[in-house]
């Protein structure tokens, strides 16, 4: 949905980092909750190239921009130009948000916020549970840094085994739970974890449009009914994972709800102002 902004020499500006970036929710999302909280402030899309970052990231500096988002494929190395992060940017060694502050760059990752917070909705419990992660990119990296640091045991899950590792080395020692590489392939040990696992988390790009009919999971692989299965993936809503779960009797929460809360985390962020969720929600799903 096309948002439009009443632009002035009083707005404050915030905007979205990536390459690509058209795709992005963001600007409607933020856009809507300026507008419902009558904030005269605006959320551009910013097409950057990996070649351009520094300067793009020095240019909100200059332009006085109070903040931006940062996505595909800038996270990591967003992380490495701030002048300051969050534990939790440090640890996942991965920014999603800018914040300017005094002529420096401090950066945080709301991605880790905002899974947590789409999972104390859902009422899912974390310390001391056995969660499953698929995949071993930027999005597991953080989502395997909030359910440790959380207290939960973590097996991650990757098609290829040496990514698992090197996140499970990178994280371990820096969280509170425990975590366990294995292949994705390896059918007995995703099982063995599924039987003990409270929690599956889905960071594979599998089911993704425009192949909506795969599964991360082999077919036959039974999910225990007490299962909550969360998948990431937000394009389609429903995923075939999210489907046969619901299915077997789990419980299921979509990818949108923590596109939506980690941009919550960052209008904050830059605001001070309590997010209108629900408002954001609603211009996620358009
Ligand atoms: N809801 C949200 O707020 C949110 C936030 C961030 C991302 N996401 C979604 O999460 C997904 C992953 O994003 P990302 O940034 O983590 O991507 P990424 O860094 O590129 O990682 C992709 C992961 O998917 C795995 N993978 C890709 N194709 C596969 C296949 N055919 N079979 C098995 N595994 C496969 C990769 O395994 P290998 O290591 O073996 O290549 C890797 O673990 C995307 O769909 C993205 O839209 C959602």
């Amino acid at each position: 949905m096309a948002v439009s902004c009443d632009i002035r020499g009083t707005t404050r500006l915030v905007g979205v980092i990536g390459d690509p970036v058209a795709h992005s929710r963001s600007p409607a999302m933020h856009n809507a909750a300026f507008r419902a909280l009558g904030l005269d402030w605006c959320y551009v899309p910013l097409h950057v190239t990996g070649r351009n970052l520094e300067a793009a990231l020095r240019g909100l500096v200059a332009l006085e921009f109070v903040g931006a988002n940062v996505t595909i494929p800038h996270k990591e190395q967003a992380a490495a130009l701030c002048d300051s992060l969050t534990p939790a940017a440090e640890s996942v060694g991965a920014v999603n948000t800018l914040t300017v502050q005094g002529g420096c760059l401090a950066g945080d990752n709301t991605d880790v916020g905002g899974l947590l917070l789409a999972l104390a909705e859902a009422r899912v419990e974390l310390e001391g549970r056995e969660a499953l992660v698929l995949g071993a990119g930027g999005s597991a990296r953080a989502a395997a840094y909030a359910l440790a640091q959380s207290g939960a045991r973590v097996t991650v899950a990757n098609r290829t085994l040496a990514r698992a590792e090197a996140l499970v080395q990178a994280l371990q020692g820096r969280v509170r739970g425990r975590l366990t590489a294995i292949p994705l392939a390896d059918r007995a040990a995703l099982e063995a974890s599924l039987q003990q696992a409270t929690l599956l988390v889905n960071t594979t790009s599998v089911g993704m449009e425009p192949r909506p009919d795969e599964s991360p999971l082999p077919d036959d692989l039974p999910l225990p009914p007490g299962l909550t299965v969360l998948d990431l993936v937000y394009a389609p809503r429903q995923t075939r994972l999210l489907r046969e779960a619901a299915a077997r009797g789990c419980r299921t929460i979509e990818g949108l709800r923590v596109l939506v809360y980690q941009g919550a985390l960052s209008f904050e962020c830059w605001t001070g102002r309590a997010a209108p969720v629900e408002v954001m929600m609603h211009a996620a799903e358009a």
